[in-house]
């Protein structure tokens, strides 16, 4: 598969990024949420994407559960798929933030150097990586889809934690631990997204 065709020019269309921000009264930006299966990324993404919503920004919330069902149904937990899972999200939030969305992602994305791919492709101005750093044995005794049980009992291999690797970000702009997790997120979220000048409420 070529990256690029000769014959294939880029389209520069009349409305503009900058115009699409101003009707959302904010700019486009993307809050990457990485962690185990099981963490609480979707959770914790989910009541965000709530609180934000209804302080008026514009809002799309990517899962990797519900994106499996889709756009990524072809693709498995080799490590093959997951780079071309991550790459795949990552182009698509680049588009909803051309859009000028506010797009949080809940995928495990394992490699750093997928996420370090997307931050590149996002725009470092744009882009905040949120670590959901849930201890193993926490997600496994959580268990919610029982697929923690079927991975120990070999049922399921490649599994994040367990056969195959999760690598902890290095520096995160955001990293909930614990107890601490959705009551000052809204808070700690509100005030990045200020310091970045994506809103200004
Ligand atoms: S990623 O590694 O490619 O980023 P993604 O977030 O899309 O993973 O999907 C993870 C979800 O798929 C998990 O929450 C879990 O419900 C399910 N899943 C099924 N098989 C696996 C596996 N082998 N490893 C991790 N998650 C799995």
């Amino acid at each position: 598969m070529a990256d690029h065709d000769d014959n294939v020019v880029w389209h520069a269309h009349p409305v503009t990024q900058a115009q699409r921000e101003e009707l959302h009264r904010h700019r486009g930006a993307v809050l990457w949420f990485t962690g185990l299966s099981g963490s609480g990324k979707s959770t914790v993404a989910g009541a965000l994407e709530t609180a934000l919503h209804a302080q008026g920004i514009s809002t799309y919330l990517l899962d990797g559960d519900n994106i499996r069902h889709g756009l990524c149904r072809d693709l498995g937990f080799s490590e093959a798929d997951r780079r071309e899972n991550i790459r795949r999200v990552g182009e698509v939030a680049k588009l909803m933030v051309d859009a000028g969305l506010v797009v949080l992602t809940a995928f495990i994305s394992p490699y750093r150097e997928e996420r370090q791919f997307v931050r590149e492709l996002i725009g470092e101005s744009c882009f905040c990586e949120i670590f959901v750093d849930t201890p193993l044995d926490i997600c496994e005794a959580r268990d919610p889809k029982g697929l923690y049980k079927k991975a120990r009992a070999g049922e399921l291999a490649n599994f994040t934690g367990i056969d195959s690797a999760y690598e902890v970000p290095v520096n995160p702009e955001l990293r909930l631990a614990g107890e601490q997790l959705v009551t000052n997120l809204v808070t700690q979220t509100l005030d990045l997204l200020r310091g970045k000048d994506i809103i200004n409420l």
